[in-house]
């Protein structure tokens, strides 16, 4: 069935669902990706009406569907060792000073877990069997899926140390050739779960040491970034690390993280 073009109507309808949830900002620019992105689902089910997806999204009949809207709508582009200053300094300034009992760190919108495998493995170098874990969460249920899988192609290695693909991956051969996998120990001390970064925290989440927050609040509105900040602040020891993307900043956001260097910053 022909799909018509989405209105304005029906774009600020998706727009206001997906800020009230996720605290995701859509700029009238981006309608024609909401637009292209819904597509599937309207033929799907064999809709022609971007309003006709919205009442099933927001109705009762079908429930799952609201969390597919959300998985295709958020934006999940990441790689392993994406900014690699980061994972230096990470290495360097934290770990490798580190005296402790044991040593925990979230990354915060983990997508499909790049990010967090790759601290797993610097993280692994250097702390080799003390005790330590990764929390990796993250909005999307399909990116979730991803990550506890841990299955990736081979063009998405461009900074990961070789000896690394050596160490902690399996590469995949016949059917498999052109995938690896990140080996079990290291996925057994990541634990994914699903958070909304809107809502409140989970129980018995803990503290950490270190968390990885980037790629994210650049979707979200001034109001929205420094509730989110100071909400995953409080789940900082004193003392402890956060990090925000190299294109992000927490100027005016909070009082209670200190920058070290642009994008790294210290509880007070
Ligand atoms: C671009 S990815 C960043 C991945 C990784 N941190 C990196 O820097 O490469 C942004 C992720 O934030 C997630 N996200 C967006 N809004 C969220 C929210 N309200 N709560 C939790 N995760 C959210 C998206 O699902 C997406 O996977």
């Amino acid at each position: 069935m022909a799909i018509s073009p989405i209105t304005t109507e029906e774009f600020e309808c998706f727009r206001r669902l997906i800020y009230d949830h996720a605290g995701i900002s859509l700029v009238p620019e981006k309608k024609v990706m909401v637009a292209s992105r819904l597509a599937k689902r309207l033929d799907h089910y064999g809709l022609s009406l971007y309003g006709d997806y919205y009442q099933l999204v927001v109705g009762r009949d079908n429930p799952q569907e609201f969390q597919v809207m959300v998985n295709i709508l958020t934006t999940n582009e990441t790689y392993f060792f994406r900014e690699p200053k980061h994972f230096e300094y990470f290495r360097d300034e934290i770990l490798r000073p580190w005296r402790g009992n044991s040593f925990r760190v979230w990354s915060a919108a983990s997508s499909t877990g790049e990010e967090a495998y790759s601290l797993a493995m610097v993280m692994s170098e250097h702390l080799r069997s003390q005790q330590w874990e990764i929390f990796a969460s993250d909005l999307s249920t399909k990116v979730l899926d991803v990550a506890r899988n841990g299955v990736y192609t081979m063009d998405r290695l461009e900074h990961m140390d070789p000896r690394f693909l050596e160490k902690y991956c399996l590469k995949g051969v016949r059917a498999q050739s052109g995938f690896f996998r990140v080996d079990k120990n290291i996925r057994s001390r990541v634990t994914f779960s699903q958070v909304n970064l809107m809502s409140p925290l989970p129980v018995n989440l803990g503290l950490f040491d270190v968390i990885f927050l980037r790629n994210v609040l650049i979707y979200f509105d001034q109001e929205t970034k420094k509730h989110v900040v100071e909400r995953l602040a409080t789940a900082l020891k004193p003392g402890g690390y956060f990090f925000v993307s190299h294109s992000e900043s927490l100027h005016r956001v909070t009082d209670h993280l200190r920058m070290l260097k642009p994008s790294i910053y210290r509880k007070i």
